[in-house]
């Protein structure tokens, strides 16, 4: 039963991720945009986005990107800590929409 489970949901994130992978966005960001951030989303010590990360950043939906941060897919598919992506936006200059 539980292994049923499991495997729908790894085929569902697999259908998901190879989406992304083909260049669909999710928020108006792709993965390929995503990994000019890698260097500031990872921990420990970030550092400051580049200026290519914050055009990126520039480009993508803010609000949805705020209703991902709590998402395990986004964690998983885009392979992004959304909790590190989230502190990307203030480091460019940009405001969160509120609340976020
Ligand atoms: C989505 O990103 C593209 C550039 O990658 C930009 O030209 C466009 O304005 C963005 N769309 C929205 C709705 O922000």
């Amino acid at each position: 039963m539980a292994n049923k489970m499991m495997i729908v949901l790894v085929a569902l994130m697999v259908v998901v991720a190879v989406n992304v992978v083909d260049g669909q966005k999710v928020c108006n960001i792709s993965r390929t945009e995503f990994d000019a951030c890698l260097p500031a989303m990872t921990d420990p010590d970030p550092a400051l986005p580049s200026q290519e990360c914050c055009e990126n950043i520039h480009n993508a939906n803010l609000p949805c990107m705020c209703s991902y941060k709590d998402s395990y897919l986004a964690t998983t598919i885009l392979s992004v800590d959304t909790k590190l992506a989230m502190e990307l936006p203030p480091k460019c200059g940009l405001v969160l929409p509120s609340p976020c």
